[in-house]
């Protein structure tokens, strides 16, 4: 049983989607509305009342989870002296503060079920476009809360962050030279990504917890100076 938060679309519906044609049970959660592919829960994962009513809605109706799929997130994109404290706030507690949210919450779940909780950064914790600090400054946190949370929960709970690079969510027109400039020759898909949350939630990888998967075709691996 796994609930998937931001499952309403892109990495989120394609995390859930392929969970449950390997046989998971699947709640997710958005705060869109979205087909169920097992139980869809319209929830505000930023909002700590509404994290509690979700987590237990899940004791009382699945009475188990096994695995945490925090990929929900958002970004705004505007010039530092343009941003503002709310808008700072609101992508801090939508990126980061929920994760601590939902693995609090559903820390004894997880604890009986000797489960796993996937968190989804970002190459932006480590790396950045101009007029993007509250994205990069939740994702580094978010990656730093991964570690933290593989201590303290361990050793029943493996906790371990997926850190994307450029994924096409939208079937957006990509000229060739955006997947030229791959190392891997080509932009991600959600698909991608959602292997590598069934692989860290299930029992091939027993021996990996606090760890950061970077997905991103080797961009981050690139030197990009300008040759000479
Ligand atoms: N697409 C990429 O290239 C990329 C790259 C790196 C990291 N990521 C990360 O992957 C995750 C998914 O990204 P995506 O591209 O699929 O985004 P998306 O915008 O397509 O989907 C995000 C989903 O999260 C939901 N959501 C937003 N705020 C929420 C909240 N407060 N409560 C509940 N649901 C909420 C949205 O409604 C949406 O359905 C995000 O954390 C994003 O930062 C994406």
């Amino acid at each position: 049983m796994a609930l998937v938060t931001g499952a309403a679309g892109g990495i989120g519906a394609a995390i859930a989607a392929d969970l449950h044609e390997r046989g998971w049970h699947v709640v997710g959660a958005d705060l869109r509305p979205a087909p169920p592919l097992g139980r869809h829960v319209v929830a505000d994962i930023a909002d700590e009342a509404a994290v509690a009513t979700l987590v237990a809605g899940i004791a009382a109706d699945e009475g188990r989870l096994d695995a945490l799929i925090c990929n929900a997130g958002i970004m705004i994109r505007k010039p530092v002296t343009a941003l503002g404290l709310a808008e700072w706030n609101r992508v801090l507690a939508t990126n980061l503060t929920s994760t601590f949210l939902l693995a609090r919450a559903a820390t004894p779940l997880l604890r009986a079920a000797k489960g796993a909780i996937v968190t989804i950064a970002s190459t932006r914790a480590r790396m950045s476009e101009a007029d993007t600090e509250a994205y990069a400054a939740s994702k580094g946190g978010l990656v730093a809360l991964t570690h933290a949370l593989s201590v303290s929960l361990g050793p029943e709970i493996r906790v371990n962050c997926i850190s994307p690079g450029w994924i096409d969510t939208n079937g957006a027109a990509l000229r060739p030279i955006d997947h030229a400039q791959h190392p891997a020759g080509r932009v991600g898909t959600p698909a991608d990504i959602a292997s590598m949350a069934a692989f860290l939630i299930g029992p091939e990888s027993g021996f990996i917890t606090g760890a950061e998967f970077v997905i991103d075709g080797g961009m981050t691996r690139k030197m990009i100076y300008e040759p000479d």
